[in-house]
């Protein structure tokens, strides 16, 4: 019996240390002194920050990150969606990298409407139609060619590689998600069980050989093996199966390209952001250049005045977002008047101190958010000479459009739901757009993804990005202001309370404990609306701070992860 029992503590302890091998516990927060990764995933931070020490850039380690996501984090991390990063180099360079989806060569305006114009539900997010043309991998090599230090490109995809073909532990939301999706896995990939158990539960080991195989080739041959050749093919017939129309012809051509930030500056520091074909770094602009003519500070955090005025400049820049913003490339986006200081004092000159304005009507339709879940991943890079990277990445929703290129193993996006499929009717995060958005062969779908770097007197001192659709900008946008204005240091500025205005729907949405009942009475007063959400947000961010560096991930996600030295 005493025998058995202790055969029983030993195959236990066996067990978990074999668990441990493959499942990294997540720490949220940490101060070191060289450098430092935060991303959605431990084993990822980690294989960061070994090429870190390898010697490695931080652009270096954010491409190992990145291809180390789209094993451990396969519901956003990617090979087959895009992103955005900006660069700072340790001489102060600053570059934005637009690796961001495009629509296919065959993709007209009017691609999800019915005969009678109207949107058909659905699919702009399901099936092949919903796929834009990747862009991560292009993105990823052209910012390791141009910025990258260690010179075998290999290097940074092979610990991908590795981890795909010997499998990890999947964590408690990763089992939740994928047994959530198992039937939509199932609809669009009938013969593929990689992502298919019974039931997930934490601890369990998801190995994906054929996402192995497709690395190994990256990591051999870098972006042709992506966009030319059998696994290019492969991407087609299963989008042309699914319904789509993304050709070879969409691959062969597709171009990450480099980018001239959106520099704004907010009292002595400077924001460093991502231009269009995002709307983060102008909205982030207009939404600081805005709150900087009130003296929120003495106002205080999450008071009725500053909370007022914060949701009012986010109704007038949603609603400025809706009509101006799309990919530069393709439309006139008038840069310099949306941040023109003149220009965002004339848009406030409606603004009341004691009454909500109602969202202008121009756009009005009622409409609910959609109930699809979403995910995008953040990563933020600091090395040993402060080259510092912001990076965000996404397949749009969870798993994008849940179709895996047979063979390859890999999720391709749904990210042409984030163009605007006819003006006025809104996408799965309740956004509208018109012209500026609309549909066009080649062209990239807007963006929210804000992946943002902050200097102060010509230094680095914050590095920092979110998921959360379009409540990108303005958890951004509060993280930023709880560190400058509310001198949280970076973890408490982190995990404080959020909340979000985006012009339509009309309401303020905020987390559980935002406010005190007397500011929420305030608000209802004013005439707000409000609605609580279970989360907005999950910042990943690191300051530079007495010559240190604090990281912080969020706590909205238990899997996010400080890694440093
Ligand atoms: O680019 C965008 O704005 C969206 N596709 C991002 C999606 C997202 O953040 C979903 N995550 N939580």
């Amino acid at each position: 019996m005493q025998k058995l029992f202790l055969i029983g503590i030993l195959s236990l302890l066996i067990f978990s240390c074999k668990q441990n091998n493959v499942s990294q516990k997540a720490q949220q927060q940490l101060v070191s002194d060289t450098a430092m990764v935060v991303s959605a995933n431990a084993i990822a931070s980690k294989i960061g920050v070994d090429i870190l020490k390898q010697g490695g850039n931080a652009v270096d380690a954010m491409v190992a990150t990145n291809f180390a996501l789209s094993v451990v984090y396969p519901r956003a991390g990617n090979i087959g969606g895009g992103g955005f990063m900006i660069i700072r180099t340790p001489e102060g360079e600053v570059t934005a990298v637009d690796y961001r989806e495009t629509a296919p060569l065959k993709a007209h305006k009017d691609l999800y409407l019915d005969e009678n114009g109207n949107v058909i539900d659905g699919l702009s997010r399901n099936g092949g139609l919903a796929v834009g043309v990747p862009g991560t991998v292009a993105g990823l090599y052209a910012a390791w060619q141009k910025y990258g230090q260690l010179k075998d490109w290999s290097k940074l995809v092979m610990p991908a590689v590795e981890l795909a073909q010997k499998g990890f532990a999947v964590s408690e939301s990763e089992s939740f998600r994928l047994n959530k999706y198992k039937e939509d896995f199932l609809k669009w990939n009938p013969d593929n069980k990689t992502f298919i158990r019974e039931r997930w539960l934490k601890g369990d080991i998801l190995k994906q050989p054929a996402l192995a195989k497709t690395l190994k080739l990256i990591a051999e041959k870098g972006p042709k093996a992506f966009y030319e050749g059998p696994v290019a093919q492969a991407i087609v017939d299963k989008v042309t199966k699914s319904g789509g129309i993304i050709r070879l012809e969409d691959l062969k051509k597709y171009q990450a390209k480099f980018r001239k930030p959106i520099i704004v500056p907010y009292k002595n520091y400077e924001v460093i952001s991502m231009p269009p074909p995002s709307s983060g770094g102008v909205a982030l602009g207009q939404l600081l250049k805005i709150v900087s003519q009130y003296p929120i500070k003495q106002w205080g955090f999450h008071s009725y005045k500053t909370t007022h005025l914060m949701v009012e400049a986010e109704k007038r820049v949603y609603a400025d977002r809706a009509k101006y913003l799309g990919d530069s490339d393709f439309y006139p986006v008038p840069l310099d008047t949306l941040l023109d200081d003149e220009y965002l004092k004339h848009r406030m000159t409606d603004f009341d101190p004691a009454k909500a304005t109602p969202s202008n009507h121009i756009f009005a339709g009622k409409f609910e958010l959609h109930k699809e879940s979403f995910e995008t991943t953040h990563i933020s890079v600091v090395d040993k000479n402060r080259m510092a990277v912001s990076c965000t990445t996404t397949l749009n929703s969870n798993y994008g459009s849940k179709v895996i290129v047979d063979g390859y193993g890999f999720f391709l996006n749904n990210e042409m739901d984030d163009f605007s499929a006819k003006p006025g009717v809104p996408n799965q995060f309740g956004l509208i757009g018109a012209e500026a958005n609309a549909i066009a062969p080649q062209k990239r779908m807007l963006s929210s993804m804000t992946p943002t770097i902050v200097t102060k007197d010509g230094k680095l001192f914050m590095v920092l990005g979110t998921p959360g659709g379009s409540t990108i900008i303005t958890s951004v946008f509060q993280t930023i202001l709880n560190v400058v204005d509310f001198d949280m240091n970076m973890y408490n500025a982190v995990q404080a309370k959020r909340f979000h205005h985006q012009f339509l729907p009309d309401y303020i949405m905020y987390e559980k404990k935002t406010f005190d009942k007397d500011v929420m009475d305030s608000l209802k007063q004013a005439g707000h609306k409000l609605k609580q959400v279970k989360y907005m947000g999950i910042v990943k961010a690191i300051l530079v701070k007495d010559g240190k560096l604090e990281g912080a991930g969020d706590s909205r996600n238990k899997d996010d992860d400080v890694e440093g030295y």
